[in-house]
């Protein structure tokens, strides 16, 4: 491709080992193991900025959001100083106080014994328990986790050592200031349960060897042998694909009458730019929407997908909008993906389950992974490379 904004970070250095050797698949306990999902909680969830949610969820004061990680859950609520993110339960004794995935509430009331909190976290009554007389309320708010927004996402953090978020976002704020993330308007969202372990997900997401198997439609309409990897900088990583040149947008038609966004270069028209934040959030960015999904572990076996569906304003606006055609393509292609993480799980849940060879194609599983690894099981070394069947099908044409 060329006159590509991305050009520049897209020029791909073949002499890195990927290219001379490829990579391979992790163990059955990496992808299945308790001990292995202990570590990650602690070690990338429980350590890491993580993105939850984007910013345009969030139009009015007493907007909120819920997200469960682990055994954990969080609410995202939009106060008088913004958006804050809380431990979502009740500081009686722990009701979960939240269970709806979005909506708008100017208080949040435990249904439990009806202690009631303000949309600023504050407690501000005690109906029915009768402590106020000697209760200090203005203890036992709801207990506030770090919130960041930077592009229009939401980003939270479980510890104070995570780390500076910038400096962990890299590049990715170019392909953000490009495709107008931060004015978006998220036109719809839905979330998925996934009996899989969460990497899976994050590698089905991020590379589109399987559409010629898996999803007709998106075949159809984009190009998987015309298709690269990014080297990015920061807990990033990224491929672009080229969309073909009889259509104009990613949906069930192909073809859509909205314009592009305005700034996006000409040779990033016919093209899909996959960008992942680490560990867990897939952009799709394309000329006329963002696509926009992250997945939440819960356990070593299953995950909660949840995807949104980005627009630019100048379109959302109009009486005739309609984001079916791309809602249709993604909702069916997410199910089409979900009964391949859910199957592969189920076969690297054999004890007996021996890596692969991955292509030059699936870089992107083998950053992951690595990042993944490197985080958790520090010291161990990364696994073996051969080079064996490796026929160099795949990335960097241009
Ligand atoms: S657990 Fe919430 S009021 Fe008792
Ligand atoms: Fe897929």
């Amino acid at each position: 491709m060329t006159n590509s904004m991305f050009d520049l970070i897209s020029e791909q250095d073949e002499d890195r080992p990927y290219f001379a050797t490829g990579g391979r698949g992790r163990t059955h306990a990496f992808y299945t193991g308790e001990e292995q999902f202990r570590l990650e909680m602690e070690r990338v969830y429980g350590k890491k900025w993580l993105p939850v949610d984007h910013v345009s969820r969030f139009p009015e004061k007493g907007s909120y959001a819920t997200l469960n990680i682990g055994s954990g859950s969080i609410l995202l609520l939009n106060g008088d100083n913004g958006i804050q993110a809380y431990h979502n339960y009740c500081r009686h004794r722990g009701y979960k106080l939240v269970e709806e995935p979005a909506g708008k509430r100017q208080s949040i009331v435990c249904i439990y014994h009806c202690w009631v909190y303000d949309r600023n976290g504050k407690l501000k009554s005690l109906n029915g328990t009768y402590l106020d007389h000697f209760f200090a309320k203005e203890d036992n708010g709801l207990i506030p986790v770090r919130t960041e927004v930077r592009f229009g996402v939401v980003f939270v953090a479980f510890s104070d050592e995570a780390g500076d978020l910038d400096e962990a976002l890299g590049e990715f704020g170019r392909f953000a200031e490009v495709y107008d993330l931060e004015s978006l308007v998220c036109a719809q969202a839905k979330d998925y349960p996934v009996a899989s372990n969460w990497k899976l997900v994050a590698h089905n997401v991020n590379e589109s060897l399987h559409f010629p198997t898996a999803h007709k439609d998106l075949h159809k309409i984009t190009d998987f042998d015309d298709a690269g990897t990014y080297e990015l900088r920061g807990d990033i990583v990224g491929a672009w694909q080229v969309i073909r040149s009889k259509y104009n947008s990613v949906s069930m038609t192909g073809r859509s009458d909205r314009a592009p966004m305005p700034k996006v270069p000409p040779g990033d028209l016919h093209k899909i730019n996959w960008i992942t934040i680490l560990p867990n959030l897939l952009f799709g960015f394309t000329a006329d929407y963002v696509m926009m999904q992250w997945v939440w572990p819960e356990s070593p076996g299953t995950c909660t997908v949840r995807h949104f569906w980005l627009f630019h304003p100048s379109e959302t606006a109009k009486p005739d909008f309609s984001h079916e055609a791309v809602f249709a393509l993604w909702d069916k292609a997410n199910y089409e993906d979900w009964e391949l993480c859910e199957r592969t799980h189920r076969g690297l849940s054999n004890p007996m389950w021996s890596p692969g060879q991955l292509s030059l194609d699936e870089e992107v599983v083998s950053q992951i992974d690595e990042w993944v690894a490197r985080l958790t099981q520090p010291g161990q070394t990364a696994p073996e490379q051969t080079g064996a069947g490796v026929t160099g099908t795949g990335a960097a044409r241009s």
